[in-house]
């Protein structure tokens, strides 16, 4: 089946998953609220039944319900979105080469020389985002645009009008630019030789690409993150494989790169946790007090119920999420060192912080943190029973399960092992927010994927969508009148575009992209959140074709 032919593809819906359950308290001080916010999941799988039995309809949610200033947007990145891959001075990347010299790793054998040629047609992708009624937009700069060459070469003067031009016309339309440093690419040349983030050399080329950002568009840019999903795609890169330099060992797998899964995604971790420090200083130091803006990190955050309840079940979901968010959140915003649970499992595999790195993340604390939250999986202990552990969560020795007593946790979606489950929104929030003593949280990722060989008609009338998107931020809403701080929220993804290893077979986007003539047409997933955000109508009713238009119409 065409579908699953692609190995790396199989690799990453089967690998991806995570959940969470507090449990064995590493910090008594916030035990309590941490109990409270997870006994709020418990009532999660209930829930479950009850929300499947709703019509659309009934879960209607009004942007009312929200506060004015609240962030809705959509996001994207930069690789995923641009093309112009050598246009203007940019240089190379890591997914430029990954995706030329081993097309075979992408399941469409395709790249992201041209993608969405966003860079050409950005004047009219920003009309279609103003016309869905966003106050902010997500998106990423390319390193390789800004600094073709890393810190030793020079900044490209035609990279960073790229980002200016951008950034102006979003400020004209009254859209607040919400910007990613680093979302998965780096310069190649910087790849090669420090091989992505393994080598410490990294920290200071990134400080420096940081630097030169905050420079270049901090004026205007209030809202900063380091990095997206560093715990996802260091996982990718040096554990799993698939993702540019794809390094994995046994029981991951062999990769083309070499590498030793048991040891590298820490150190590349380490380097990433080190590297956001180092920003944020900068930052702090020399522009935050004239700039006043602020600097998050972004977090891939599955939510994880326990199969049974059984303790090793329930001490798995709760480990999961060590090694998932606290992995970053816990020495970035508690202080210097990784959760307890990591420390115990990887022994001398898991880095040490220095007294030097200890006192640098005490002026990294972040912000803000960003979530990117898909789904929510059952997790199953492997400790006390076999697993197959190369996956996702072997380095905690879980399993994710998508089913219980033949039930799945929530429908499907195109990517394999991600289930549709609005409820798990609420207990996720809170239990960083209480985890982390109310550091606000904006929600950076959200959304719901096709696979491109469905019907043009479904495509394009994604009711799916429109129900994954309103039983979200119906949780959403609920999250915020318990007491959540929550300040935004970014459906990924506002068009269809490269899905890395799955090429342009998944489609995410609020927008259809036809890559062979670059029109973009409005799904009724765009009516939807255009109606919910300007409250014009019921976009869901309306029965008329969508109107297909070209980004430079
Ligand atoms: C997230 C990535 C984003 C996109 C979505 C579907 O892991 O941040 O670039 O691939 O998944």
């Amino acid at each position: 089946m065409p579908r699953t032919s692609n190995p790396r593809a199989r690799t990453r819906p089967r690998a991806r998953g995570i959940a969470s359950r507090r449990q064995g308290q590493e910090r008594s001080q916030s035990k309590g609220s941490e109990m409270a916010a997870a006994a709020r999941g418990i009532g999660v799988a209930a829930a479950l039944a009850v929300l499947a039995a709703l019509a659309p309809a009934a879960r209607g949610v009004d942007r009312a319900e929200f506060p004015p200033e609240f962030l809705f947007g959509a996001a994207t990145s930069a690789y995923q979105i641009e093309g112009a891959y050598l246009e203007d001075g940019k240089g190379l990347c890591n997914w430029d080469v990954f995706t030329h010299t081993r097309p075979g790793a992408i399941r469409d054998g395709r790249n992201g020389d041209v993608a969405d040629d966003h860079y050409h047609l950005y004047m009219g992708d920003l009309e279609i985002l103003q016309s869905l009624g966003v106050n902010a937009y997500r998106f990423s700069i390319a390193w390789a645009r800004i600094l073709p060459r890393g810190r030793l070469g020079g900044v490209n003067a035609d990279g960073v009008a790229f980002y200016n031009r951008l950034i102006d016309t979003l400020l004209q339309k009254g859209i607040q630019p919400f910007v990613t440093l680093n979302h998965f690419d780096m310069p190649r040349e910087l790849e090669a030789r420090y091989v992505g983030w393994l080598g410490a050399g990294i920290r200071e080329e990134y400080a420096y690409f940081a630097d030169v950002c905050f420079a270049a568009f901090g004026d205007r840019v209030k809202l900063w993150t380091t990095f997206n999903e560093p715990n996802l795609v260091t996982k990718f890169q040096y554990m799993l494989g698939g993702y540019p330099p794809d390094h994995c060992s046994p029981p991951f797998g062999n990769c083309n790169g070499g590498g030793n899964s048991l040891r590298e995604p820490y150190v590349a971790a380490h380097n990433i946790i080190m590297s956001h420090a180092a920003a944020v200083r900068a930052y702090r130091d020399r522009y935050q007090a004239q700039q006043g803006g602020a600097v998050g990190i972004v977090v891939a955050m599955k939510w994880y119920e326990p199969l049974t309840n059984a303790t090793e079940d329930v001490a798995a979901a709760r480990r999961a999420q060590a090694f998932e968010t606290e992995w970053f959140l816990d020495p970035i915003m508690l202080g210097g060192d990784y959760p307890r649970a990591m420390r115990e499992l990887l022994g001398s595999n898991l880095p040490t912080f220095t007294p030097e790195e200890q006192e640098l993340l005490r002026h990294g604390r972040a912000d803000f943190i960003g979530l990117n939250h898909y789904t929510a999986v059952y997790a199953k202990d492997c400790i006390a029973s076999p697993c197959d552990l190369g996956t996702y969560e072997g380095n905690a020795l879980v399993l994710a399960v998508g089913e219980r007593d033949g039930v799945k946790i929530g429908g499907d979606t195109a990517l394999n092992g991600f289930y549709v489950v609005p409820e798990a929104l609420e207990p996720a929030i809170m239990y960083i927010n209480a985890r982390y003593k109310d550091t606000p949280v904006y929600i950076t990722e959200n959304g719901f994927s096709q696979w491109s060989d469905t019907s043009r008609e479904e495509l394009i009338n994604d009711m799916e969508r429109v129900n994954y998107l309103q039983g979200y931020i119906t949780y959403l809403a609920r999250a915020i009148r318990n007491g959540a701080n929550v300040r935004g929220y970014f459906v990924w993804t506002l068009l269809d575009n490269f899905e890395w290893t799955f090429g342009y077979s998944m489609r995410y986007g609020l927008y259809h992209v036809d890559f062979d003539t670059q029109e973009r047409t409005p799904r009724k997933s765009a009516r939807w959140y255009q109606g919910f955000l300007t409250g014009d109508g019921s976009p869901t009713d309306q029965d008329e074709a969508p109107q297909a238009l070209r980004a430079d119409s």
